[in-house]
């Protein structure tokens, strides 16, 4: 998709997204007639003040590569972006060699993870999947799935600093009791490939799942921009997987360490007390029998 949209409006875009630099010039009304022009709806507060509500993607594709080549991230990725595709993550798989994020308002066929279905209506959530090559990302899979998750909470704690966001091992993100995102790693030859499904104006349904409510950010306050959202997703993920070594300090204040819980794992239920974390081969838990053990994120599920 591609909007031939002009640097200057691009910079404009920029500057509404992030609102952060009050010592900036007032964006020139023009640029923002145009934005509007574009499908951007901006409210106005005051004489200069604009608030970004939503951006059409017919513009993410053009702001992320603008945004990207100025060295927003530290590697750059390239962008796809599709209106509708069957699943982001075997666009992902089928793209390549380089560094890859791809995105859709919609898929016909999501995937969650051990097999299930992952359902969103279109333009409600941020449905993303990062192709990252192993030069990229020297980490095991269960690693990867502590930081994507733990991306994913980052960047709501940034926008609710309030809200209770907790990690679910091992890849859900839970706000107040309730899924708000999850996380789907898989692996190609030479490639991890990470999906983020982030609820924004709706909470799906989640089907055969055992947490069997959701929840979505519109319920925390004004649903932000998934642009935005991205952009943000982007930046903090790359930042994890640099700062890889402080998962774990990370992600335990956010986790149920000591609970009990059931867990499915090689077709056995397991019942035990969660003691701690191994970043890389997975949960660390006491059976009901006394004997420890470390559940691997790829294969094992929480059934309550
Ligand atoms: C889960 O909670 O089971 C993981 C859900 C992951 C969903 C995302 S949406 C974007 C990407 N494409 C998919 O088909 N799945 C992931």
């Amino acid at each position: 998709m591609s909007a031939a949209i002009h640097p200057d409006e691009l910079a404009v875009l920029a500057g509404l997204l992030s609102q952060n630099d009050p010592k900036a010039k007032p964006p020139n009304p023009a640029h923002i007639s145009k934005l509007v022009e574009r499908g951007c709806l901006i409210e106005q507060e005051g004489i200069t003040q604009y608030h970004l509500r939503f951006t059409p993607i017919e513009l993410w594709q053009d702001y992320l590569d603008w945004s990207l080549d100025r060295g927003a991230t530290l590697t750059r990725m390239d962008i796809h972006v599709y209106r509708e595709t069957s699943s982001t993550q075997d666009v992902a798989k089928r793209l390549g060699p380089n560094p890859v994020v791809v995105l859709a308002d919609q898929q016909s066929a999501g995937r969650g993870r051990l097999g299930r279905r992952w359902e969103s209506s279109p333009a409600s959530a941020v449905l993303m999947s990062m192709r990252l090559p192993m030069t990229m990302c020297n980490a095991t899979h269960d690693r990867m799935s502590l930081i994507a998750g733990l991306t994913v909470a980052r960047v709501i704690e940034q926008l609710h600093p309030e809200a209770r966001v907790r990690l679910k091992w091992p890849n859900d993100v839970m706000v107040d009791g309730q899924k708000i995102a999850g996380v789907l790693i898989e692996k190609v030859p030479g490639a991890f490939i990470v999906g983020i499904g982030l609820n924004v104006s709706e909470a799906p349904d989640l089907g055969n799942e055992s947490i069997n409510t959701s929840t979505c950010l519109k319920n925390l306050g004004p649903a932000p921009d998934r642009l935005f959202l991205i952009e943000q997703l982007i930046i903090e993920f790359q930042l994890r997987l640099r700062l890889s070594r402080d998962v774990l300090a990370l992600w335990r204040p956010r986790a149920a360490i000591g609970q009990i819980h059931t867990f499915e794992h090689n077709a056995q239920h397991i019942t035990g007390e969660v003691l701690d974390l191994d970043p890389d081969h997975g949960l660390i838990v006491r059976r009901d029998t006394g004997e420890i053990i470390t559940l691997p994120a790829a294969t094992t599920s929480v059934v309550k």
